[in-house]
């Protein structure tokens, strides 16, 4: 794999005064190296100014990790990826969120086709009170796929990306809300890598889950993004400064500081990142 040597290249990209990933500089149409872009981002719900000028890149088969106290817009930014937003009375949004050349807030695109691209995994596992290959095969069905070996291979694979499948596939039938807590949010991540997305969004996927199951799944997110480009929300620097290649800090809407994650731990730049990362505040 190279996709280091592809992070490294991109890092130099970088503005070395701010240390954030600087959109501007490359042209979105003829170089494909960003999977995923957001430009001037502003949100708002009703008058409160929730995101502030946010400009931030994702490579492709990165994990990007959003860190910051409660409240800070982690999860708005978050869910701007895949749309989620769109229903909250008194939200609005400036800006653009580009994904592979296209604005994803463009009229034309089909709200269900974005989600399948753009998956999520929440903080509780949300496992449908449905066996666990109706919850994995959930988001095929929706595309109108019946075909029973077809579902069969593509929800085996899923489980096995997830390292499940040794556990379940005898109970494949069993519902999924009687796995433990552990195994209900792998069977999410299963449900969400099934339909093949290009992004994985989770809001902290582990903090609701004990130390094996989270290093479980800190493993899974390390391997899947050699297929994936992800992007997680943390309260728990460790498990960032584990599993991800870029960190992004956040205050009050505004993005602090991104840069690579090994920068942003030992040698932050800005005063705020500094003390929020030994402890001194949030
Ligand atoms: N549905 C909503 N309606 C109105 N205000 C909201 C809504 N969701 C979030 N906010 C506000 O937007 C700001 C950012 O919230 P957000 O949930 O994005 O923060 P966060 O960084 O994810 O916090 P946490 O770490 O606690 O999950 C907060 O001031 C919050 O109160
Ligand atoms: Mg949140």
């Amino acid at each position: 794999m190279n996709y280091t040597t592809e992070i490294m290249d991109i890092y130099k990209e970088t503005s070395p005064e701010e240390n954030v990933l600087i959109p501007d500089d490359i042209s979105v149409k003829d170089d494909r190296k960003y999977k995923l872009t957001a430009r001037n981002i502003n949100a708002f719900y009703g008058d409160l100014h929730a995101l502030k000028d946010i400009n931030m890149n994702f490579p492709q088969n990165s994990v990007t990790a959003f860190i910051g106290p409660s409240g800070c817009g982690k999860s708005t930014f978050l869910r701007l990826f895949n749309r989620m937003n769109d229903y909250i009375e008194g939200f609005r949004l400036e800006g653009e969120i580009i994904l592979d050349d296209v604005d994803i807030y463009n009229e034309k695109i089909v709200i269900e086709q974005l989600r399948k691209d753009v998956g999520m995994v929440f903080q509780k596992p949300n496992p449908f009170p449905k066996t666990i290959f109706e919850n994995v095969a959930y988001g095929l069905r929706i595309q109108g796929e019946n075909n029973k070996s077809f579902l069969q291979d593509k929800v085996e694979n899923a489980l096995k990306q997830v390292a499940l499948w040794d556990e379940v596939k005898d109970d494949l039938k069993k519902n999924a809300l009687s796995l433990s807590g552990g195994q209900q949010q792998r069977v999410c991540i299963a449900r969400a890598l099934a339909v093949e997305p290009k992004i994985i969004l989770m809001d902290e996927p582990t903090s609701a889950l004990d130390p094996i199951s989270t290093s479980r799944i800190e493993n899974l997110i390390f391997e899947l993004r050699e297929d994936y480009t992800i992007i997680i929300v943390t309260h728990n620097l460790q498990q960032a400064g584990r599993i991800s290649d870029f960190t992004a800090f956040f205050y009050l809407g505004d993005l602090i500081e991104m840069g690579r994650t090994h920068d942003i731990f030992t040698n932050p730049k800005n005063k705020r990142t500094e003390n929020y990362i030994t402890g001194r505040f949030g």
